[in-house]
């Protein structure tokens, strides 16, 4: 076969790309374990930052496992407010995944009719609630993974409350394609410090009270106390904040929970 003949140009072209496709899958492989660790790295990050533990010191992997110690991590049923019983559930609580039981018919619930529409059709049974605990072992602050749709993309989030559980701690997004500069301001730090100390209910903590969330223009007076200001030019974003905080707190998402920890431990597997 002569150098620069036809056959030889494709056989040199085949190796080649047989080379280079091995080269490519073989790092995707290598690299999926540090890609995996590096994604739950930045989840616990997130949590940390919702959680205001962040400290003024970077959040090294080595900090970030030192700060998780007093962090216990729980699974929850949504539709009774109760832990998790791994035998009973049929799961394995290690290797849970969320966002796949979203989508798994078996491990998922419909949301039709729910009050709040986080404009998904179905929504994880269990997820995980994150209890802080201060040196002594008390309850300081518990940290919900919070997601629904904005105007591109599915937001994805923490909301951490404060110990009466009726107060915003902080509210973290970690994982959305929003526009830059428009919807994916919901990162931007200022806007995020306006969260801290917005109370959620407006009386007694029910579905029906719910009044935390974001306002299209400067909430007034009393407003004040419950709303945030929504984003400019970003409306469909902010509404989908706004959706999606309340339906998390609603019984719809962890309302039985929050409140079942907020009682004495009575009938219930539920405490801090
Ligand atoms: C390129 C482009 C990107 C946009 N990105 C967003 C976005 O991320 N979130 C959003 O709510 N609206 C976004 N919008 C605007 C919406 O289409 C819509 O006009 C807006 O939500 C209305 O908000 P306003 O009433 O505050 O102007 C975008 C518009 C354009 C042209």
């Amino acid at each position: 076969m002569q150098r620069d003949s036809m056959a030889n140009t494709f056989v040199v072209a085949f190796v080649l790309c047989g080379i280079c496709s091995l080269i490519v899958s073989g790092s995707a492989v290598g690299l999926k374990k540090f890609q995996d660790e590096n994604k739950a790295l930045d989840v616990q990050k997130n949590i940390i930052s919702a959680a205001g533990l962040a400290g003024d010191e970077p959040l090294t992997a080595d900090r970030v496992k030192k700060i998780f110690e007093k962090i216990e991590r729980k699974l929850v049923d949504l539709e009774t407010g109760d832990y998790v019983d791994e035998g009973k559930a049929g799961i394995k609580i290690d290797t849970y995944d969320p966002r796949k039981a979203a989508k798994d018919p078996k491990l998922s619930v419909s949301n039709k009719g729910t009050k709040f529409d986080i404009g998904m059709g179905a929504r994880e049974k269990y997820a995980f609630a994150y209890l802080v605990k201060n040196d002594q072992g008390e309850l300081t602050q518990v940290v919900l993974p919070i997601y629904g749709k904005g105007l591109w993309s599915t937001m994805y989030g923490f909301l951490a409350l404060e110990k009466d559980l009726k107060t915003v701690k902080g509210i973290t997004f970690y994982e959305h394609g929003e526009t830059p500069g428009l919807g994916g301001e919901i990162e931007n730090p200022t806007w995020k410090a306006l969260w801290p100390g917005k109370k959620i209910y407006k009386g007694e903590s029910s579905d029906a009270n719910i009044a935390f969330g974001v306002k299209k223009g400067s909430p007034e007076g009393d407003e004040k106390e419950y709303l945030v200001d929504g984003l400019s030019g970003a409306t469909i974003t902010s509404r989908g904040v706004d959706q999606l905080l309340k339906y998390w707190v609603s019984d719809s998402g962890f309302g039985k929970f929050l409140k079942k920890l907020s009682e004495p431990q009575g009938g219930s597997n539920v405490g801090a």
